[in-house]
């Protein structure tokens, strides 16, 4: 288990990717927040081992620390932390044009975010460092007024930032996924930072740092390569197994990929053998 070395905040958490990522380089979760039931039991189920104290109940067995919807959360009650992470869904602010920074983001998910970070600072516990992830359509959304309220926000709130897409399969990850990232520090604490972004990895594990250059020499990554073996998979014949599709769903795969050729589409299931 890495030595603990910084806290940070999983909001929108999803599954946990911002978790598997921050825990992997000494990062403490607090505080996490997601409503989707089954994203929930997914979290719980991934984290409770390496981090059971976010997972702790109250005397009426309602979760301290692991948050349902956001709107809910009281930024009094969220512990103080280093690094917020947040992968927030991407809205349109109403009142755009008018004083273009915090008072704009009210009624968003992104209000929230920029909320508790608020809430810190007057507190005297500003956090250190913003960890922002969106589609990479983020960046025209309304005619780009979308980002340029959020960065005006975070500018607002004291924080100097870099914005770029980054793309997972130079990352070692067998997807083509575009994300539009957002890194933000608080210039009180963090007045010089030489900060750059990552644009993957290459063939000997090393972080490349140039753009052009992950195109050229990032680690080629595909699906068969993260698959578990197969022989540690249950017997495909056997019908309680646990990763095995029902019979009338694979009928369905097989129908599906059929009808999609027929109309000229390649969309469907693929074997790797
Ligand atoms: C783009 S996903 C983030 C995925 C995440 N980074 C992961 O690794 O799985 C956004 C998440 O925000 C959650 N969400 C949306 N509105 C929310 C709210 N009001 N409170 C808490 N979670 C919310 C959604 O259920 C969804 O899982």
């Amino acid at each position: 288990m890495p030595e603990k070395k910084y806290t940070f905040i999983d909001l929108f958490a999803g599954i946990g990717g911002f978790h598997q990522a921050m825990h992997s380089v000494g990062g403490k979760c607090v505080f996490a927040s997601e409503w989707d039931k089954f994203a929930r039991i997914s979290y719980e189920a991934n984290y409770s081992e390496i981090e059971p104290a976010l997972f702790e109940k109250d005397k009426d067995g309602k979760y301290k620390f692991f948050n349902e919807d956001i709107n809910d959360a009281n930024p009094e009650d969220i512990p103080d932390f280093d690094v917020c992470c947040g992968g927030f869904p991407c809205q349109a602010f109403s009142i755009a044009g008018l004083k273009r920074g915090f008072e704009d983001t009210r009624g968003t998910l992104f209000f929230n975010i920029a909320n508790i970070v608020k809430y810190k600072k007057e507190h005297g516990h500003a956090p250190k460092v913003l960890f922002m992830e969106n589609v990479k359509g983020l960046k025209m959304h309304d005619k780009g007024n979308t980002l340029k309220i959020i960065l005006a926000t975070l500018d607002e709130l004291g924080y100097d930032y870099r914005v770029e897409v980054l793309n997972a399969k130079y990352f070692g990850v067998p997807q083509n996924r575009e994300r539009l990232f957002i890194i933000a520090w608080d210039k009180d604490q963090i007045p010089e930072a030489d900060f750059k972004f990552p644009y993957g990895i290459d063939k000997n594990g090393q972080t490349i740092f140039e753009k052009e250059r992950a195109k050229i020499d990032c680690i080629e990554t595909h699906v068969c390569d993260i698959f578990e073996p197969r022989n540690t998979l249950d017997n495909p014949n056997d019908t309680n197994s646990k990763v095995t599709i029902s019979d009338r769903m694979w009928i369905g795969h097989q129908e599906r990929k059929k009808r999609n050729k027929e109309n000229g589409k390649g969309f469907g299931y693929s074997l790797f053998l």
